[in-house]
């Protein structure tokens, strides 16, 4: 049952295939960004990026103060094209 929780909500990712994943060796955040597309949702990782971390950890028997955290980049959103026209001055 447990894994088929989803952690990633905004790429649809199980722990069942982060564990995988970590298993094969991908035990960072980017690694596992890189091959399962987490933290790359409308969130940028907002809503997984801990929890992976703390499974890294758990999995890896790193302390969780020693995971890298991955890129983080600001979420993306979109601006409607009216606003940047009207930002223009001639
Ligand atoms: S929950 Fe993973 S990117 Fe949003």
């Amino acid at each position: 049952m447990e894994k088929e929780v989803i952690v990633c909500r905004c790429e649809e990712v199980t722990m069942e295939e982060i564990r995988e994943w970590i298993g094969k060796g991908y035990d960072t955040f980017d690694e596992l960004k890189r091959v399962l597309r987490v933290g790359m949702g409308p969130c940028q990782g907002r809503g997984c990026r801990e929890i992976i971390l703390r499974e890294i950890a758990k999995i890896t028997g790193t302390p969780y103060g020693e995971i890298p955290p991955g890129t983080i980049r600001p979420p993306a959103k979109p601006v409607k094209l009216a606003l940047l026209a009207e930002s223009r001055e001639d």
